[in-house]
């Protein structure tokens, strides 16, 4: 008797916040695909992911949230990972493709990685493809109207501060610097941009391309921000 094939999980990206930033291709995947998975949402409200993509979902479609704890502890997450493995293998192994929709894009310091890397040592005869998108730094730039870079500018792109000393050695070299997960060093980071007078060459965008969606121009006049996970700040040296 024939094996059946497996399915295909395809990673795709959904951009990071109007449902429109998806590509064609991601848009058709998450349309033809029989089971949709995205990360579950905090406190019972839906996901970001899943809110992007919901104007394209039919109801027929299986919806498979998958637990992804937002923790440090190294072992409970590589469980969270194999628990998240486990339930997708369920659904390609039975020969049903899988698509896994991201926030922003799928490569970018993105859960969908770790969930790629479980199922490919878990189960090695896994196919993955991943369908790539818009990303925060690229939104960010639109939604100010600037470039993101120009020229030979050195870009920077820090996905967290954990320390001081980390800005000051990135704005030693980089033009244009880019810090993801702002919101919770936002204080420390007005601060050292006030030394160095550079509080006029920065932004912050929250939310970009959602409804909630705020700029920051002035940083002067905002030494305190109570910031959504969902900000980005551009510091422009030049
Ligand atoms: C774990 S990273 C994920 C990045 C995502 N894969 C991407 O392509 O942008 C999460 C960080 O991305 C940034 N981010 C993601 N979406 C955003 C949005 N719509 N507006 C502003 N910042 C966003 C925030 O800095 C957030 O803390």
């Amino acid at each position: 008797m024939l094996k059946k094939e497996t399915g295909t999980l395809y990673g795709v990206s959904v951009g990071t916040g109007d449902p429109e930033l998806i590509t064609v291709k991601g848009q058709r995947l998450l349309q033809e695909t029989s089971v949709i998975a995205f990360p579950l949402g905090v406190k019972g409200k839906p996901g970001l992911a899943e809110t992007i993509i919901d104007p394209w979902i039919r109801p027929q479609q299986k919806k498979l949230p998958l637990h992804f704890p937002y923790l440090q502890d190294e072992q409970q997450l590589q469980q969270a990972w194999k628990a998240a493995a486990a339930t997708v293998w369920d659904y390609l192994d039975q020969g049903l493709d899988v698509a896994f929709a991201c926030e922003g894009d799928v490569s970018f310091y993105s859960t969908f990685t770790y969930l790629a890397q479980t199922l490919r040592k878990n189960y090695p005869s896994v196919t993955i493809q991943t369908i790539p998108g818009v990303s925060s730094p690229m939104s960010a730039a639109s939604v100010l109207g600037i470039p993101l870079t120009l020229g030979s500018q050195n870009l920077a792109i820090i996905p967290a501060l954990y320390h001081r000393d980390e800005l000051d050695q990135v704005l030693s070299w980089a033009d244009v610097i880019v810090l993801l997960k702002v919101s919770s060093v936002y204080s420390q980071v007005w601060e050292k941009l006030e030394q160095l007078n550079l509080l006029d060459h920065a932004f912050i965008v929250e939310r970009a391309n959602q409804p909630e969606e705020k700029i920051y121009r002035n940083l002067s006049d905002h030494p305190h921000l109570n910031l959504s996970y969902f900000s980005v700040m551009i510091i422009r040296q030049k």
